[in-house]
């Protein structure tokens, strides 16, 4: 008898740890202060919340609702009004300055949880942190049995350090469907960043509706399918089928931007010129400076550009678009018409980067444009059509931001800059008043490899996941008020499909989240890798 009390006190005592240790607190990115009190919320079979119903508000109430009862088993009603409900969403009637536009406090007491802020937005991010809190059975998609479905009570106050959070997804070196994309959304929003940079045109693939310009899509969209380290492929043969890619139609675009803004995340769209513009090359070979449209194909892998000299790397084909050609900026002013009027956000990205100039160099027209225009070199050439492009996309309403390399030749007079070869572009931009966007390729990039080179498929270069961490996106010597935030950058050149491509982006997206949405002081690696480790 007395084994057996001691045995049932054992197995309490155990319970009671194990239901203590069930609320440990992992949430990614890393609050701004968290204060874990005794004791769990515990989950009721049937929960009430009371919450705004506004258009603002349905996101965050669907994915909570999905989340608490999909697993659970739980019953939810939600009520505009409900004094006793399990948990309550609050817009506050007088702003709170601490936690801005998209902050929010979470306050968990054993039967009830509040959740505060300014903003739906910021109650959207409070619910993403309350389902980080549960246990990681709260994210199956079937009933789940024997789980105590616990949060450890806890009050966080909450809110970024940057209001651009990114992350970039390149559709064009492999396309991805809407479908994808849109999990890319749901995914990104769980961990708080807020800018999906959508890399939409590039050698390999044009892939956005383009009424005025239809080849883009016809022709531009589509390349032959090879497999195996790309880069490195042999040239397709003349007749092998251009049947694989793919593009978005504008009802598909306003679909995945209507998605993203419930999610309130914004959509930043590339289109990357005047370098890497093979496919509307080959679409339209009138925008080259270089004739002979028979060259001009849709890139499937084959080497294009010789990169053995260094930056800018030299083209074995133009896929550059003329500058001294007036087509050029008609072009522009069409396609720029018409992807304004598709995305919302205030920015349209224009690439710029790793243009070659060898063609250029060659072009009776450019000697002629350098004449009339005063211009002294090829860096000074790309910064004449910056310039002019500029001008463009202002017209439409528009900001105007492309990679680093915008800053050589002289730097348009609005531009903002992203920064990826490394810190220094961002640097210089923020000290000549220039907004920036920090992503230097050796924090961010991840499409790299992360793990030893045997075990990956094989990419260039390497970033480990406590690289990833180091990233901090003011850099010693810049000017902080200039920097709005940063980004990771996923370029699918070696990614064929939606799980390698979640294989590469996490863990190391947490990582970047954490350096654009954490206080800097908050940043910790042991703490981080405890965290990812409860996120996987
Ligand atoms: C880039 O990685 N070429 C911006």
């Amino acid at each position: 008898m007395k084994n057996l009390s001691f045995a049932f006190l054992l197995l309490l005592f155990c319970y009671n740890a194990v239901a203590q240790t069930a609320g440990a607190i992992n949430i990614i990115p890393q609050p701004v202060k968290t204060i874990q009190k005794t004791g769990n919320f515990s989950l009721p079979a049937h929960i009430v919340i009371e919450a705004p119903q506004t258009i603002e508000m349905q996101q965050t109430l669907q994915f909570l609702s999905q989340k608490l009862t999909t697993t659970t088993g739980a019953t939810i009603e939600i009520k505009d009004k409900a004094p006793q409900a399990t948990i309550k969403l609050v817009v506050n009637t007088v702003a709170n300055k601490e936690i801005g536009n998209e902050g929010y406090q979470l306050s968990v007491n054993p039967s009830t949880i509040v959740i505060s802020a300014n903003t739906a937005a910021g109650l959207f991010y409070g619910a993403q942190s309350l389902i980080q809190l549960c246990p990681a059975a709260i994210e199956g998609t079937v009933l789940v049995k024997n789980v105590s479905w616990m949060a450890p009570c806890a009050e966080i106050t909450d809110y970024p350090r940057f209001e651009w959070r990114g992350l970039m997804f390149d559709v064009s070196r492999h396309f991805f469907t809407k479908a994808e994309v849109k999990d890319f959304i749901d995914l990104m929003a769980r961990y708080k960043f807020n800018i999906l940079h959508w890399h939409l045109t590039d050698d390999e693939g044009w892939r956005i509706e383009i009424k005025s310009f239809p080849k883009l899509t016809q022709v531009g969209a589509w390349n032959v399918k090879k497999e195996g380290y790309f880069g490195t492929f042999t040239a397709p043969k003349p007749d092998a089928p251009r049947n694989y890619g793919g593009f978005y139609t504008q009802e598909d675009i306003k679909e995945v931007v209507a998605y993203a803004k419930a999610r309130f995340v914004n959509i930043v769209p590339e289109v990357d010129v005047p370098g890497h513009s093979l496919a509307a090359i080959a679409s339209y070979p009138e925008l080259s400076c270089t004739p002979g449209a028979e060259k001009y194909k849709v890139r499937s892998g084959e080497e294009i550009m010789d990169w053995s000299h260094g930056a800018p790397p030299i083209a074995l084909v133009d896929n550059t678009l003329c500058p001294a050609n007036e087509k050029v900026y008609d072009f522009l002013d069409k396609v720029m018409t018409e992807v304004a009027a598709l995305f919302p956000f205030d920015y349209i990205h224009v690439g710029g980067d790793e243009c070659p100039k060898n063609f250029w160099e060659k072009s009776e027209a450019i000697k002629d444009l350098m004449q009339k225009q005063g211009l002294k070199n090829m860096q000074e050439v790309q910064s004449y059509f910056e310039k002019r492009l500029e001008t463009i996309v202002e017209s439409k309403g528009k900001k105007f931001l492309g990679w680093d390399e915008i800053l050589e030749g002289g730097l348009a007079p609005n531009a903002a800059v992203m920064s990826w070869r490394g810190e220094k572009g961002g640097i210089e931009a923020s000290n000549l008043h220039h907004d920036v966007i920090m992503t230097p390729s050796p924090y961010t990039y991840v499409d790299f490899m992360q793990s030893d080179r045997v075990t990956e498929p094989h990419v260039y270069a390497t970033l480990r996941l406590n690289k990833a961490y180091q990233f901090e996106p003011v850099p010693k010597g810049a000017d902080a008020k200039y920097i709005k935030g940063g980004q990771a950058n996923l370029w699918t050149e070696q990614i064929y499909n939606t799980r390698h491509l979640q294989y590469m982006l996490w863990p190391r997206a947490f990582a970047t989240s954490e350096s654009v949405w954490s206080q800097k002081e908050n940043k910790n690696w042991n703490s981080f890798i405890t965290r990812v480790e409860a996120q996987f």
